[in-house]
């Protein structure tokens, strides 16, 4: 078996890396999935451990671990540029971890996909360098719901070309108003650059009609994945996406690692966005030419081990079943939400039906942050504030919620112990 996968059976199957874990399949066994990730059998405050802050990053499984420090300890060098056995072997791995990436996404091609530090530096990636022609009324069409992370990098543009920022907005439910989208598209549109998932309202933007309503009018169009690549199976070619990025910490991955996947025709009338080594093809003192994508990208050393990681994490998601995952969080996203609904005081943001497995909320009397406190002290983990999306806050008219988000070792239980908390919470502070 090779590193970074899961073992069905538990035991010890090759060297090294120890890969743990339970049994596959259906039934959904989370107590099996849950013995693969250690630290969610630690305690906080002498409670054991709800872990509800998976939106803002996933915990690791013991694969993911173990396999960056069979790297470090066996197999670690710099890439690419060696004749050794270990440079040609970390070489080797972080490849593989690149074709990890292209199955993940289906891909055509590992030329298309990128090592980024995370979604962040993808999207700064393509504002810079597919977006270096950005003119004064050139149009960007953005939705209300974006992640800072795919508005700041086009405000760059507003603020330094005077391009023109557009916002699709949503119903009171959070969905996106397609008609109202599709107003937006002129003859100046130069981008649409949209979540698949809301961070905070956990809506799906259907990303399908969004492509098509853009590309029937010539305009390209980026999926930020940060959400949706850890919830959904994601199949950039059959969504026909320009480009389409997402952060591995988010894909139970490390930190330090993202991906822009994109079109190869884009990126290769694309110019570099970061130049030094590793991208370059020839450099004399009047002249350069540059190396072939994906290489042309990714100038300096890469964060190797941690797209390693990553390419292990992608391969534990796969085994597990991404649909598994889906179907899972989705059960545990209708449990919570039928009994937070219930809750007379507190008010749930974004009802629509298609929705990923996110639930924010605010509740009568207390504050967002001091939700998050006060439960914390029954071991339960959410976030509070603003979740790096102010143009949403907004629009909702708050300055803050607190969010609850769950992932595939998530259960039932864990969602009874929230609600039990916010309860208490509720009894005593509000
Ligand atoms: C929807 C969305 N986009 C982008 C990001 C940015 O991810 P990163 O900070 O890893 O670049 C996040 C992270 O919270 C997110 O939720």
């Amino acid at each position: 078996m090779a590193i970074g996968t899961r073992a069905k059976t538990g035991k010890r199957e090759t060297a090294p890396p120890v890969v743990s874990g339970g049994i596959t399949g259906t039934p959904y066994d989370v107590e099996s999935i849950r013995s693969d990730f250690p630290i969610l059998y630690r305690e906080v405050y002498g409670k054991p451990l709800v872990y509800l802050d998976n939106a803002a990053s996933t915990q690791k499984p013991r694969s993911v671990i173990e396999t960056m420090d069979h790297i470090y300890r066996f197999e670690y060098a710099n890439v690419h540029r060696g004749l050794h056995y270990l440079s040609n072997t970390a070489t080797q791995r972080f490849e593989d971890a690149r074709e990890s990436v292209r199955r993940f996404l289906n891909a055509g091609s590992v030329d298309e996909i990128i090592f980024t530090k995370n979604a962040t530096a993808a999207i700064n990636l393509v504002a810079d360098s597919f977006g270096a022609n950005l003119g004064e009324g050139d149009e960007i069409v953005l939705s209300i719901m974006e992640h800072h992370s795919n508005i700041v990098p086009w405000h760059f543009h507003r603020e330094r070309n005077g391009a023109v920022l557009k916002w699709a907005p949503i119903s009171d439910s959070g969905e996106l108003l397609l008609d109202e989208f599709e107003r937006l598209l002129t003859p100046r549109t130069k981008m649409v650059a949209i979540t698949h998932m809301s961070n905070v309202l956990g809506t799906l933007v259907p990303v399908h009609e969004v492509i098509r309503l853009a590309h029937e009018r010539g305009i390209p169009v980026l999926i930020d994945g940060s959400q949706s690549a850890v919830h959904l199976s994601v199949d950039v070619r059959e969504l026909d996406a320009d480009f389409y990025v997402f952060t591995g910490h988010k894909t139970y991955g490390p930190t330090g690692i993202g991906v822009l996947y994109a079109k190869k025709a884009h990126l290769d009338a694309m110019r570099p966005y970061q130049g030094g080594g590793g991208m370059i093809d020839h450099v004399a003192v009047d002249r350069i030419t540059y190396g072939k994508t994906p290489h042309k990208f990714e100038a300096g050393t890469p964060p190797i081990v941690e797209a390693i990681g990553l390419g292990a994490s992608l391969n534990y998601m796969m085994q597990v079943g991404r649909d598994n995952i889906a179907r899972h969080e989705g059960e545990l996203r209708n449990y919570a939400h039928a009994q937070l609904a219930e809750l007379p005081w507190l008010k749930i943001y974004g009802n629509t039906p298609d929705k990923g497995a996110i639930i924010s909320f605010t509740m009568d009397g207390l504050h967002p942050h001091d939700i998050a406190t006060v439960i914390d002290r029954s071991g339960v983990a959410v976030r509070a504030g603003h979740h790096c999306a102010q143009p949403l806050m907004e629009r909702l008219g708050v300055t803050a919620v607190c969010r609850a988000s769950f992932a595939m070792y998530n259960t039932k239980q864990e969602v009874d112990v929230l609600v039990d908390a916010l309860k208490r919470a509720h009894e005593l502070f509000a």
